[in-house]
């Protein structure tokens, strides 16, 4: 069985005020779904210190592949690990398309997480124009093979796939239920069943519940819903419901 997981990528998103007005306002969700804030790496701790005692773990959004040396600006997982993070978001779109990040260097970072003990998460999907030439399904099986090529596959056992279509990332355009299924089945028959499978992309409250449905979406990675404390806790708490009734 794959418990399901629900991770908050903030983004560039903090401050201390931010902080201390989300830890007062977030309550533990009922469920058994795992919780994952991933903060900008500098507000880790404090979040940490902020958040009242629960099954919440905490994650980077992108990592170094060195694990320390003259890298001016960067950090290495090591460091996340050694903050008490837990997982790396590897591969973001956003990394991916404003920091001109290579499947090479996104399974470099994987195995990097891997080095330093965190849990990666890779996130892989297809753009708007990739879509429209029919390229979805080519374009997510490259970005899945380049890390199992130099992983393996026992390295993505123990790992998370995220699949973002890049169109729905900020834009309020969630895939619907049954197109993201309909992916994340073709991701699910290259990376076997232990690997558990995310969707994002404008996962919200409302929608979370039909796509958590779908028997091959076992959490959700949430930008900007997971900045509000109710939202995301009603989305942590959808993952929950669903484990206890289908997966
Ligand atoms: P979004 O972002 O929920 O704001 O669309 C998701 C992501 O980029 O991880």
């Amino acid at each position: 069985m794959r418990r399901a997981l629900v991770a908050a990528n903030w983004k560039m998103n903090a401050s201390v005020r931010a902080i201390e007005s989300f830890a007062a306002a977030w309550r533990e969700p009922p469920g058994s779904a795992d919780i994952l804030f991933c903060p900008p790496l500098g507000y880790l701790d404090r979040l940490a210190a902020a958040l009242p005692a629960g099954r919440h773990r905490y994650g980077v959004q992108n990592v170094a592949t060195a694990a320390s040396g003259a890298f001016t600006g960067e950090h290495a997982p090591e460091m996340a690990a050694d903050l008490g993070a837990t997982h790396a978001i590897v591969g973001h779109s956003e990394r991916r398309a404003l920091y001109g990040e290579t499947d090479a260097l996104a399974a470099e970072k994987f195995a990097a997480a891997r080095r330093a003990g965190l849990t990666p998460i890779l996130c892989v999907g297809e753009t708007l124009a990739e879509r429209r030439a029919g390229q979805a399904r080519a374009v997510v099986l490259r970005q899945v093979d380049a890390v199992l090529a130099r992983e393996g596959a026992a390295a993505m056992a123990g790992a998370l796939v995220a699949y973002e279509p890049v169109w729905a990332i900020g834009t309020g355009e969630t895939a619907a239920p049954e197109a993201a299924a309909a992916v994340h089945e073709i991701i699910r028959a290259r990376v076997g069943r232990e690997t558990r499978l995310l969707y994002g992309g404008s996962v919200k409250a409302d929608n979370a519940p039909a796509l958590f449905a779908q028997a091959n979406i076992d959490g959700a990675l949430v930008g900007g819903a997971s900045l509000d404390p109710l939202e995301f806790a009603a989305i942590c708490a959808a993952a929950g419901r669903q484990d206890d009734t289908t997966r």
